[in-house]
């Protein structure tokens, strides 16, 4: 089939990597025609003309986003031609943390306490229901971290308030957590559904910087319980496509934090970790082909970000444990412009790996 991408960069990139084996052909809408997916397929820079989205939709038998910033009514108008998945209540529910958290409520999956902030009044009102600390969030666009605001005084008010630029916002209570995990899962046209290990992720400074796979120490019940609250919301929003949830693990249990509709960065160890990847499973589920096997393909796998410089490369290039997979991207600060894939048998070999590529992680 033909894929169109509304997007063109490392992730459709590596969708396509993954989709050309089982014959797809792709087309990507970016900004320009330097993005890291214009090699790899049609590239319809809207830079060009502004008209390229149509002759995109031209080209495709499917649409698909990258990014959950996407317009809803640019979607809601292609659907009429031909298909975007995943779909409009998709997209619509999880560009908006508002949203995202009332369907979490609504579905009685736990979430961190929050309210809604369109005005110093409101934030006021939010901090003296939820207390402090607490965190300050624009409703959409935010990504890496950016766009927060962590309050831990009142004296914070009027700074926090001010921070959001008048935008709405979101004030959610601050959970203590012991861990991030995360969950990725796929589903199919036919309704199948498939889920991926519960991973361990680590950030620094907003920015994913680790994943290890599966997380460690893992009741049975916890996977069991995370694949519960995905299905709900799979089967909520009719989502079809790779569906991810950022979740807190605390003391009381897992709490959600938020969801993206569409592959993860916190996936990208499957390309070599998982029998089939998040980018094969997401194109396998949008052109209909049954999904793949969600296991893994050796113990443990791990994923190490390269954030802001390329760095000594030649270190995972000279490891048989290892694969190097860069965006072709520039260097600049806080720009993932790459990552490596780590898989190991033991534990102990997982951690050796992960101290060997320490140059590529903050201390
Ligand atoms: N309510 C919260 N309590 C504690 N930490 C939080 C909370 N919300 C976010 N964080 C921290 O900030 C990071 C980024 O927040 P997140 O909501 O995931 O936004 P982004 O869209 O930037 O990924 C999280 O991975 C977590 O480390
Ligand atoms: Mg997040």
């Amino acid at each position: 089939m033909k894929i169109g991408v509304l997007g063109a960069g490392q992730l459709g990139r590596m969708m396509a990597i993954s989709g050309y084996p089982l014959n797809h052909q792709f087309g990507f809408s970016g900004n320009s025609n330097d993005e890291p997916s214009a090699l790899l397929g049609h590239m319809f820079a809207l830079e060009d003309n502004a008209d390229n989205i149509e002759s995109l939709v031209v080209f495709a038998d499917v649409i698909t986003y990258e990014s959950e910033n996407t317009d809803v009514e640019i979607v809601r108008e292609i659907n009429k031609n031909v298909p975007v998945y995943p779909g409009e209540k998709s997209l619509f529910i999880t560009q908006h943390r508002g949203r995202e958290k009332a369907l979490f409520d609504q579905l009685n999956i736990p979430c961190a306490p929050y309210q809604m902030v369109n005005s110093l009044t409101d934030l006021e009102r939010a901090v003296a229901k939820i207390g402090l600390p607490a965190i300050l969030k624009t409703a959409t666009e935010g990504y890496d971290g950016k766009g927060q605001f962590l309050m831990r005084s009142k004296d914070q008010i009027k700074e926090a308030f001010e921070s959001m630029n008048g935008v709405e916002s979101i004030l959610e209570g601050f959970v203590n957590f012991k861990r991030e995990l995360s969950l990725i899962a796929v589903r199919g046209t036919d309704n199948d559904h498939k889920y991926y290990p519960l991973v361990e992720n680590t950030h620094h400074n907003g920015i994913l910087r680790l994943t290890i796979a599966p997380a460690q120490n893992i009741d049975v019940d916890v996977q069991k319980t995370a694949e519960h609250y995905m299905q709900t919301l799979l089967d909520e929003m009719d989502h079809v496509g790779v569906l991810t949830i950022e979740l807190f693990e605390t003391e009381n249990g897992l709490v959600v934090n938020e969801m993206a509709p569409r592959v993860h960065n916190s996936g990208h160890w499957s390309i070599e970790g998982a029998n089939t990847s998040q980018f094969e499973n997401h194109i396998r589920a949008i052109t209909g082909m049954p999904l793949g096997d969600t296991s893994l393909t050796h113990n443990f796998s791990a994923m190490v970000n390269i954030i802001g410089k390329i760095g000594p490369t030649q270190i995972p290039l000279t490891m048989p444990n290892a694969n190097l997979h860069l965006y072709d991207k520039d260097g600049r600060a806080n720009r993932k412009l790459g990552h490596i894939n780590i898989t190991a048998d033991s534990l102990a070999d997982l951690e050796k790996s992960i101290e060997q590529l320490k140059d590529f992680l903050p201390n």
